[in-house]
């Protein structure tokens, strides 16, 4: 059985990547919404339809486990999909929590996209953890479209990011939370925009460790390498349920996962 990863677009590869990383003897179904991407711009009652019709897509194809690969879903949609699932269903959200404990009393921006930013999901977790008051919100919406339009590094999104940026004393601050899997993407441009004492963090370790854990706790963690027999895939990519075939989109995916890679490294 297969472990489905999703997401509204590419940002989803963030979690699939360190997935392999830390469970490579698994399979994967990864599924892209493109047909609906952005999430982050529309209402969450359209949002909840999205993700429903994904989970559906994934309780049909088998899957043991689905990650909502998106902060936005997961605030919009993971409390009524667990009441409505049985199987474990892992979301990903804002690393505030650990960034308020490692600030060392310095502050912290969050950003995400616009719907996460409004959603009580997010506040509430703010108001939960930061008993001090350090936590400063941003929403980023075009960095998403930057990111599907694979424009990862260009002299667009460096101005779009400082002028953004631009807003906040950057010196006062210890923590920048990425708060949207699609913005892994931006790491090198962000680090050149950011002071050395402000470190960049997100969820996706953590979450593919809850992931981990809940499997483990059912003993439905795969042992071996997938059978050498076996001719499916490791991963199978869908873009809002149509399968990708054709070498050329498979290789798009595979420059993700090197894109990730090196922004990986980056903190
Ligand atoms: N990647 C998603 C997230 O983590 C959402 C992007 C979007 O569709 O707006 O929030």
């Amino acid at each position: 059985m297969s472990i489905g990863i999703f997401d509204s677009g590419i940002g989803g590869v963030t979690l699939l990547h360190q997935a392999m990383i830390t469970l490579p003897q698994e399979k994967y179904i990864f599924y892209a919404d493109v047909d609906h991407v952005p999430y982050g711009t529309k209402s969450s009652q359209q949002v909840l339809g999205f993700v429903d019709e994904v989970m559906q897509f994934m309780i049909q194809h088998n899957c043991k486990a689905v990650v909502i690969a998106c902060n936005t879903a997961t605030s919009v949609a993971a409390e009524e999909m667990r009441r409505k699932y049985s199987i474990p269903i892992i979301g990903i959200e804002p690393a505030v929590k650990p960034a308020v404990q490692e600030s060392g009393g310095r502050r912290v921006l969050v950003v995400a996209t616009p719907l996460a930013v409004q959603e009580k999901k997010l506040k509430n977790l703010v108001k939960r953890v930061d008993e001090s008051h350090l936590v400063d919100m941003l929403a980023l919406p075009k960095l998403v479209e930057f990111a599907e339009r694979g424009e990862f590094a260009s002299e667009m999104v460096r101005q779009y990011l400082e002028e953004l940026l631009s807003s906040y004393d950057l010196d006062k601050y210890g923590e920048l939370v990425l708060g949207c899997t699609h913005f892994n993407y931006f790491k090198d441009t962000f680090r050149k925009l950011l002071p050395d004492q402000v470190k960049i963090l997100d969820g996706s370790a953590g979450t593919i460790r809850q992931l981990a854990r809940v499997l483990g706790e059912r003993g439905a963690l795969e042992e071996a390498p997938p059978c050498k027999m076996d001719n499916t895939p490791a991963v199978q990519y869908f873009l809002s349920g149509r399968e990708l075939v054709n070498p050329e989109d498979l290789e798009r995916m595979q420059r993700l996962h090197q894109r990730l890679e090196e922004m990986r490294h980056i903190l």
